[in-house]
């Protein structure tokens, strides 16, 4: 017998949580249209929680391979589909898909009711997904794109470079440090929905938990669906920042200095990589 622990699926906490954090992306104004696409990996007792609503779909190609997360579980946002919408018909606008045994393939095994497939995105979703797995030895779970406006607008005035973005970034709002610590990395322009991009950006997530994307968008990765929203929401907020100050004039007159950053890297107890105090 197949057991289903929840009258809804949509009743499960990791769904409920999953639609939520996209609405208040829709809400903060970072998905017009279909832009953007969030997906969760899914823990394997939350699997078996919701197991008696799969049916499975045909096998498809991933377009890259993700050895790591074969066999995985994913919650994804389906391609072409509004943030606007997923509150309010989850089933027609998010997808759970399964990976085969090399982690080449997927399959749908719930959701995309009326059709379609899982994001355009999914290579870099998976990219991101396996490489933030390994490094963190399989706590992060979340990974998120949005079209967040302040960054993608700096990404046309600022120099296209980790350095850049991180003390900027850092400047403008005395938390961030502690909460991006490990710095940003920055993809060039390039086009999005396929493998070159993913292998760029999971390179640079080896190392940060946010990448962006010029003159596009924005990655984060974390733990759950509270601390990667709040790191998408902190480093947008922070562009926002500096956008409003670079709008008032382009020099600052006064800012948190390198010393200033050592002093809350010691009473914070974050470490802040060297080559972005220099
Ligand atoms: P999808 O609708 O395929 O998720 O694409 C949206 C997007 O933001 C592409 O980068
Ligand atoms: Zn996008």
């Amino acid at each position: 017998m197949i057991l289903r622990e929840y009258k809804n699926i949509l009743d499960a906490e990791f769904m409920k949580g999953f639609i939520r954090m996209a609405n208040d992306g829709w809400e903060l104004g970072w998905h017009e249209r279909n832009g953007g696409n969030l997906s969760y990996r899914i823990k394997p007792e939350e699997v078996e929680q919701v197991r008696g609503y799969f049916s499975p779909k045909e096998w498809r190609e991933i377009g890259t391979s993700v050895p790591k997360l074969a066999k995985e579980f994913f919650l994804v946002t389906g391609s072409g589909k509004f943030f606007r919408n997923v509150s309010i018909k989850p089933e027609d606008s998010l997808c759970i898909i399964e990976l085969d045994d090399k982690g080449e393939n997927y399959r749908i095994v719930w959701g995309l009711v009326n059709g379609g497939k899982p994001t355009s995105e999914l290579p870099s979703h998976l990219m991101n997904h396996e490489v933030k797995m390994l490094a963190t030895g399989g706590a992060h779970r979340v990974i998120y794109h949005a079209h967040t406006t302040n960054v993608i607008a700096l990404t046309f005035v600022l120099p296209l470079e980790d350095k850049v973005f991180t003390r900027e970034l850092w400047e403008m709002a005395t938390e961030c440090p502690v909460v991006f610590p490990e710095g940003i990395g920055v993809v060039p322009w390039m086009v999005p929905g396929g493998r070159d991009i993913a292998v760029a950006t999971s390179r640079l997530m080896e190392k940060y938990n946010v990448a962006i994307w010029a003159h596009h968008g924005m990655f984060a990765s974390g733990e759950d669906f509270d601390l990667t929203f709040g790191l998408m929401h902190t480093v947008e907020k922070s562009a926002e920042i500096l956008v409003k100050m670079l709008s008032m004039q382009p020099n600052k007159r006064q800012t948190i200095t390198t010393q200033d950053f050592r002093d809350l890297a010691k009473d914070f107890n974050v470490n802040l990589p060297e080559e972005f105090l220099e």
